[in-house]
């Protein structure tokens, strides 16, 4: 079965795409068959970074129904390995889709026959977002070091924590009650947050929250310090990862730092990934170096999740 690696963000313009193409390149180049997915829809622009013309129907399809079959989308690229499928470039207004058409894309997905499927998906912390990101255990999530893109990228493992475990319990349930209720009722100035909830959980719920808590706990994401400019920058993941395990007790992996480099708006301009325009460039060394991570880490695999169409009204998190 293939490896999934969703790439999210808390905050837009930190380098997903970026980094998803040229490390989907890299994989590639190491063997593996890989298959990379615009998942950005209502802002799908990964054809143009590969110099693919805007002509080939894509996820937008599956969605309104004009193709049913995900592999039928499938493009060859110039690169030997390396598939792409489309977004929704073609058919805009397909950005807002409900629990089940998300579900069955995320089956046809992971059916598909490959290696590694990368999904670039689209910024912050949306459900539809957080949804595909939880397809896996252990996505990634592109930072950079600036404060808010930080904070954005913590926003995101809460939301990735809470939605799993209002996931682990099925829909219409008592628990999910219990939790949507902890959200409404945000306990300020508390920052172990999660403890609480867990132990409300557990003494209301027994052996089922036991279940959950472990659920939450098989997670794994992995952060990418992107567009690093010095030694300040190196330390944002090891710190981001601290946060997540002190306040969410969530086990978060530091995957690698990524400089930033001139190499990559040369690249953006002649649509080439800068992988390939410059292969000895720090940036290339450094995705290299990730590539190499993912393939020689073994992934746990996602538990099961229940469905939700309902989604909470809104997280309070911060
Ligand atoms: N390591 C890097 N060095 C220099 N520039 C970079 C680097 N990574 C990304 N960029 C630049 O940052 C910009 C944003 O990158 P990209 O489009 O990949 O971000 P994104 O997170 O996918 O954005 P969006 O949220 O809009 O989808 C691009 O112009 C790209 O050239
Ligand atoms: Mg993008």
């Amino acid at each position: 079965m293939a490896i999934i690696l969703p790439i999210a963000s808390g905050k837009g313009g930190v380098g997903k795409s970026v980094f998803a193409i040229n490390c989907a390149v890299a994989l590639a180049k190491l063997g593996k068959t890989t298959v990379l997915i615009d998942l950005d829809l209502g802002a799908s622009n990964l054809h143009t970074l590969l110099g693919i013309k805007n002509r080939y129907p894509g996820i937008g399809n599956l969605i309104n129904r004009t193709e049913t079959c995900l592999e039928a989308l499938l493009i060859e690229t110039d690169i030997l390995r390396l598939f792409f499928i489309p977004g929704d470039t073609l058919l805009p207004g397909t950005a807002n889709i409900d629990f089940f058409t998300k579900q069955k894309i995320m089956k046809s997905i992971t059916n598909l026959p490959a290696d590694y499927i990368l999904l670039d998906l689209g910024a912050g912390s949306s459900y539809n977002t957080v949804d595909f990101f939880l397809t896996s255990s252990s996505g990634c999530i592109v930072t950079m070091g600036e404060s808010t893109a930080i904070l954005n990228a913590y926003s995101f493992l809460k939301t990735v924590f809470y939605r799993t475990l209002i996931r682990s319990f099925p829909p219409k349930g008592p628990e999910r009650q219990v939790i949507s209720n902890f959200f409404a009722q945000k306990m300020e100035g508390t920052s172990n947050t999660s403890s609480v909830l867990k132990k409300t959980l557990l003494e209301n719920f027994g052996e089922n929250a036991q279940q959950a808590i472990s659920v939450v706990e098989r997670l794994y994401p992995r952060i990418v310090l992107n567009m690093g400019t010095g030694p300040h920058d190196l330390g944002v993941g090891i710190k981001l990862r601290e946060i997540a395990k002190k306040n969410l007790e969530l086990n978060v992996e530091y995957i690698g730092y990524i400089p930033w480099d001139s190499s990559v708006s040369a690249s953006v301009t002649a649509r080439k990934p800068a992988i390939l325009l410059q292969p000895d460039s720090p940036f290339a060394q450094a995705i290299q170096a990730i590539a190499g991570r993912l393939i020689s880490e073994p992934i746990p695999t996602m538990p099961h999740l229940y469905p939700d169409n309902e989604d909470l009204k809104a997280v309070y998190l911060s």
